[in-house]
C-alpha cells in the first residue's frame, strides 16, 4: 500500500514499492508547511511541476542533500541540470517508466518564471503529473487552471486527483469541481488555498458541491493519506 503526506499547499510526500519522492517541496518559507517534511534522509525523487518559488521550493537544497533526482520539463530539468542536480527532462505528454511505476507529464494552463541575479527569466511550461505507485495512479495538478485537456484523464483511471482550488492563479471551487466532472477521479484532495490571502477558499464549500461523484478528503500539513 502507498502513502500520500500533505505538507501544506501543493506539497505531498509520497511513499510507495521503490518510491520515497516529493512533490512541488515548497516547505521553508510556507506558512503551512508541515513540520514533518522538512528533514527527508533518503529520497529517490522530486517532482517539480513549475518553477514559481511555490513549488520549485526547496527542490534545489534537498536534491543537493539527498541526491534524488529532480523530474521536471525539459527546459527546467536543463537549468537543474546547470546546477549540478540529477535530473529527468520529461515533456508534456509524454511517459516515462521509473523503476516504481510510469510517469507522464500532463498539460497545466499557467506560466513560470524564476529569478537569476535578481531578474525574472521564463522558464518554462508548466505540467501536472501523473504517477503511478503500487499500480494505483495519482494526478498532481500542478498549477492549471481548467483546461478540457483534463476530460482526457477519465481514461487514465486516476485513483487519487490533487486538485487547485484557491482561484486568483489557479481554479477556483467552481472550475475545480468541473475539474472533477472531467476527470473522475475515485478520490480528490483540494490543494493550493488559503496559503496566501488571494487564494482563500472553502475546501467544504469544493467537497459539498462535489458532492458523491468522487471521495472528496480534506487533508492538513502532515495528514497522511494511504492508497
Ligand atoms: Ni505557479
Ligand atoms: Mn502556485
Amino acid at each position: 500500500m502507498g502513502m500520500l503526506q500533505f505538507l501544506g499547499h501543493s506539497a505531498f510526500y509520497v511513499e510507495g514499492s521503490g518510491i520515497k519522492a516529493l512533490i512541488d517541496p515548497f516547505l521553508s518559507g510556507n506558512p503551512c508547511a508541515s513540520e514533518a517534511s522538512t528533514a527527508r534522509a533518503s529520497l529517490d525523487y522530486i517532482f517539480v511541476s513549475h518553477a514559481h518559488g511555490d513549488h520549485l521550493g526547496d527542490a534545489v537544497a534537498i536534491a543537493e542533500r539527498t541526491g534524488a533526482t529532480v523530474v521536471a520539463t525539459n527546459e527546467l530539468a536543463t537549468w537543474l541540470a546547470g546546477r549540478g542536480l540529477k535530473t529527468e527532462g520529461m515533456h508534456i505528454g509524454g511517459r516515462a517508466r521509473f523503476p516504481f511505476g510510469r510517469v507522464k507529464l500532463t498539460p497545466a494552463f499557467h506560466g513560470s518564471s524564476m529569478f537569476e541575479d535578481g531578474k525574472m527569466i521564463y522558464s518554462d511550461i508548466p505540467c501536472g503529473f501523473l504517477i503511478e505507485v503500487e499500480e494505483k495512479k495519482i494526478y498532481h495538478a500542478g498549477d492549471t487552471g481548467l483546461t478540457v485537456e483534463m476530460t482526457l484523464l477519465e481514461a487514465e483511471g486516476v485513483d487519487v486527483a490533487l486538485i487547485p482550488i484557491g482561484g486568483y492563479y489557479v481554479m477556483d471551487v467552481d472550475d475545480a469541481v468541473r475539474a472533477v466532472d472531467f476527470i473522475k477521479p475515485r478520490r480528490t484532495v483540494p490543494i493550493h488555498y488559503d496559503t496566501f490571502p488571494p487564494i482563500k477558499a472553502d475546501p467544504n464549500d469544493f467537497a459539498r458541491k462535489v458532492g458523491g461523484r468522487s471521495e472528496v478528503t480534506i487533508m492538513k500539513p502532515g495528514d497522511k493519506l494511504p492508497f
